[in-house]
């Protein structure tokens, strides 16, 4: 379940009703969505060939349908982050700074754990997703992405047009936040 962390509450948000509603408000639809039993045995394990990656989307392929027959997404992807994984430090680089995309962030957490910066409405926030957390945070919303101390997450990435997937770099002093 996500936790979210803003400057006005000593305790992070975590109760599910306020979640949402803390989230739906900004625009960022949440859902909690457990994983299938097929799929735990590959969510278990901490690299996967390209055989097991595609078997642990077909696995999941249900909610693709699902999403496909409310909103226009077109492919998924899966991302698998470790220490394992060669390059690990360089990517995560991208992603840790205040950007954009013109498409939608659309993110289903299938195992493991990160965090999301957001600057949304003058406000800035975090959110802290793990397990079974699916988010949607419409394009052109400022966020930046971190892995946690675990450092270790999979993500199924659904996308509407790939095109829109480059982060678009914003600088942190162009932030206007309401106080
Ligand atoms: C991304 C997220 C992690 O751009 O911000 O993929
Ligand atoms: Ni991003």
């Amino acid at each position: 379940m996500a936790e979210i962390f803003t400057s006005k509450s000593k305790d992070p948000i975590s109760k599910p009703e306020e979640v949402r509603n803390f989230l739906k408000n900004k625009g960022i639809e949440y859902r909690f969505w457990d994983a299938h039993a097929q799929s735990k045995p590959l969510l278990s394990m901490d690299s996967l060939n390209d055989g097991q990656k595609e078997e642990l989307l077909l696995s999941f392929e249900n909610r693709f349908e699902e999403l496909k027959s409310e909103y226009s997404y077109k492919s998924r992807d899966m991302i698998v982050l470790n220490p394992e994984i060669p390059g690990l430090d360089a990517m995560l680089a991208k992603f840790d700074k205040w950007h954009y995309h013109t498409d939608d962030e659309v993110r289903y957490i299938i195992d493991g754990s990160g965090i999301f910066g957001f600057h949304i409405q003058g406000e800035k926030f975090e959110v802290k997703v793990s397990q079974n957390d699916f988010i949607s945070v419409p394009a052109n919303t400022n966020h930046w992405f971190k892995l946690d101390e675990n450092k270790k997450i999979k993500a199924i990435r659904y996308f509407q047009d790939m095109s829109g997937w480059t982060p678009v770099y914003i600088n942190e002093s162009d932030l206007v936040t309401i106080q």
